[in-house]
């Protein structure tokens, strides 16, 4: 199965996502996690920020879900990749597949501000900051919404995603 985890830099991907990780390893060994930044980092950080190389590392973040789950390994993945395009191509390609979108406000993220992009992108220091200056494509058909606007309740957020596995 795929669990994609997304929502803006600073909602909790990455938080919760390792949580849901941490949890399904118990009972499926074969479960890997991959988190956005890492995976661009273990790829050499080629591609920048620009719509055209986000929307293809979302592609190859896709291409590394499908290929690890040929071998049946589960993955939990924690990406941005707000991509439509992306999230059809996750529905058409893998069978068990579960889009969890994190919403959190735009001023609580510029509040947490938790990489300085946020700031440095309302004062024009840098670009291509999604939420500021790029829009996003919110998740047409995702499974289940978690509001992470409150940093709290990490055990409960956490579980709602687990019963969504269940059910199925
Ligand atoms: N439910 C929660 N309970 C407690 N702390 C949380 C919770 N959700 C997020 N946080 C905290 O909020 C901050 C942002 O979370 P996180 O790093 O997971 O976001 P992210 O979506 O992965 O961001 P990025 O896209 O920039 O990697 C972190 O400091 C994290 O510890
Ligand atoms: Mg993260």
């Amino acid at each position: 199965m795929l669990i994609w985890i997304t929502g803006l830099s600073g909602s909790g991907k990455t938080t919760i996502g390792k949580e849901v990780y941490e949890k399904l390893k118990e009972r499926y060994v074969n479960t890997v996690f991959l988190d956005g930044d890492s995976f661009r980092e273990i790829l050499g950080n080629d591609l920048s920020h620009t719509p055209k190389d986000r929307l293809e590392n979302a592609k190859r973040i896709h291409r590394m879900c499908k290929f690890l789950i040929s071998q049946n390994i589960n993955v939990v993945c924690a990406t941005m990749s707000l991509y439509q395009e992306v999230h059809k191509l996750n529905r058409k390609e893998i069978k068990n597949y579960f889009e969890v979108f994190i919403e959190c406000d735009i001023e609580e993220l510029i509040r947490r501000d938790q990489k300085g992009l946020y700031s440095k992108a309302i004062k024009g220091e840098i670009q291509n900051v999604v939420g500021v200056d790029l829009p996003y494509d919110h998740p047409a058909l995702c499974e289940l919404v978690i509001d992470n606007s409150e940093q709290n309740k990490l055990t409960e957020k956490v579980q709602e995603i687990l019963n969504l596995i269940k059910e199925q």
